[in-house]
């Protein structure tokens, strides 16, 4: 078999063989097709597209390019969330306490912020001494005490992902939905949970930028996780305006923190709420009510709080920061960025802020770059909100002075005003089951 062949076929638009995705992926995993050929073959994917029958073979073959973690010794209790990606999204601090408080045992990995979106593993290190790189060991005992642990992604996890990806990014063919769905659902069959809840976002600070998109790679990948033996459902939630007030990684913490003591954003309170529910009817088998009473209670009890506090001081996180989020440290450096008239905003680009936070230290521009965890936004107006002359609309923070000018610029470059009223844009647009 020959690389050249595969590429011609999928350039032609011909269906490829289980054994044409297999050679693929075994030749790119272990170095002997380059970079070159592949990337030739996902253009031809980004344009002429995969069947599903395609798509699922990749997604497996993926899967099985490394390790995988068997979590069979939990049973069917074992429960993830993934989001694909946006700004100020920090439902996974919020929905994995929740769940575990209610019995579902949370084994975790997560990744860090990729572009303008954050990550899971970046926000838990702004908490002082929290361990993301626990041994198998302290993951499994850790899991096995109090049912959630959350770590990176550990090194030999869908290795062919992890190197198409990088390829991905750098030859602008991410934005492909057979292969994000088999990207996300190689990651997801490979860590072993058997219920899984995807967040798929959709508009300006997401991949899918429609919701007809959105609702293509939900049920393509919700497909392939049914093929193969899970619990799944996706929720396609409004990634046009970021989620909640807060963005970067200790102002992310402090605001699921808000949430999880009752108070905080209605925005983000709903979407964490509505993934949370959704997991725990998947996964008890009950009602959405039903999952819905519990998930409420799980926050108005303090029982989830309590969980998260469990969860932190587990892994070595100062849980006092928890208790008093005043103890996170504070930037040294702020702006608030005011509204010059009366009016409404009509949009706020949530991938223009995400680099506006990005510019502010809270992510990286380069792989190697360290993160500036007070550095980011809160949000004081957001789209939809009337503004006087003289409001704040929003602060950024960082430690780097000179970084205000350009985060600034790029934040008003992100805003639209208007005279009257925006239309609304609901929060969920569809669950695919
Ligand atoms: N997230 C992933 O893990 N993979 C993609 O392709 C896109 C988002």
């Amino acid at each position: 078999m020959r690389m050249y062949d595969i590429i011609k076929n999928k350039r032609d638009n011909k269906e490829l063989t289980k054994e044409e995705i297999e050679f693929f992926v075994k030749g790119y995993t272990d170095g002997s097709i380059p970079d070159y050929q592949a990337s030739a073959l996902t253009m031809a994917i980004f344009f002429n597209g995969m069947t599903e029958k395609e798509t699922a073979t990749l997604t497996l073959a993926m899967a099985n390019s490394g390790d995988t973690v068997d979590l069979g010794l939990f049973g069917d209790k074992t429960v993830d969330k993934h989001s694909t990606g946006g700004v100020g999204d920090k439902t996974t601090l919020i929905v994995a306490p929740i769940v575990a408080s209610l019995g579902c045992i949370i084994a975790k990995m997560s990744g860090r912020g990729l572009g303008h979106t954050g990550g899971t593993v970046d926000k838990l290190e702004s908490i002082e001494g929290f361990n993301t790189s626990l041994t198998n060991d302290e993951f499994f005992t850790q899991v096995k005490n109090i049912g959630i642990a959350v770590v990176g992604q550990t090194g030999n996890l869908t290795p062919a992902d992890k190197k198409l990806y990088a390829l991905r990014d750098v030859t602008a063919t991410v934005d492909s939905i057979p292969l994000i769905a088999s990207s996300i659902m190689s990651k997801k069959l490979a860590a072993g949970s058997h219920t899984i809840v995807l967040d798929v976002k959709c508009g300006s600070g997401a991949f899918m930028k429609t919701p007809e998109d959105a609702k293509a790679l939900a049920e393509e990948m919700v497909k392939i996780g049914k093929n193969n033996g899970r619990n799944m459902a996706a929720i396609i939630t409004d990634m046009n305006t970021p989620l909640g007030k807060n963005i970067g990684n200790s102002l992310e913490v402090i605001e699921a923190i808000e949430i999880l003591k009752g108070n905080g954003a209605e925005d983000l309170k709903y979407v964490a709420c509505s993934l949370a529910t959704e997991i725990v009817s998947l996964s008890k088998n009950i009602s959405t009510q039903e999952a819905s009473e519990l998930v409420d209670n799980a926050l108005s009890s303090g029982k989830a709080l309590e969980k998260f506090k469990e969860w932190i001081s587990h892994q070595g996180g100062n849980s006092n920061w928890i208790e008093n989020p005043d103890n996170f440290p504070k930037a040294e450096f702020k702006e608030d960025i005011i509204s010059e008239k009366d009016c409404y905003i009509s949009s706020m680009n949530a991938e223009e802020i995400g680099i506006s936070s990005v510019i502010l230290g809270a992510g990286r521009e380069k792989k190697e770059d360290a993160i500036d965890f007070s550095a980011g936004i809160v949000l004081n107006k957001k789209t939809g909100d009337k503004v006087a002359k003289g409001d704040i609309i929003a602060t950024l923070y960082t430690n780097n002075k000179d970084s205000l000018k350009t985060a600034k610029e790029k934040f008003l470059s992100a805003i639209e005003f208007s005279n009257e009223n925006p239309k609304e844009i609901p929060l969920i647009y569809e669950i695919v089951r």
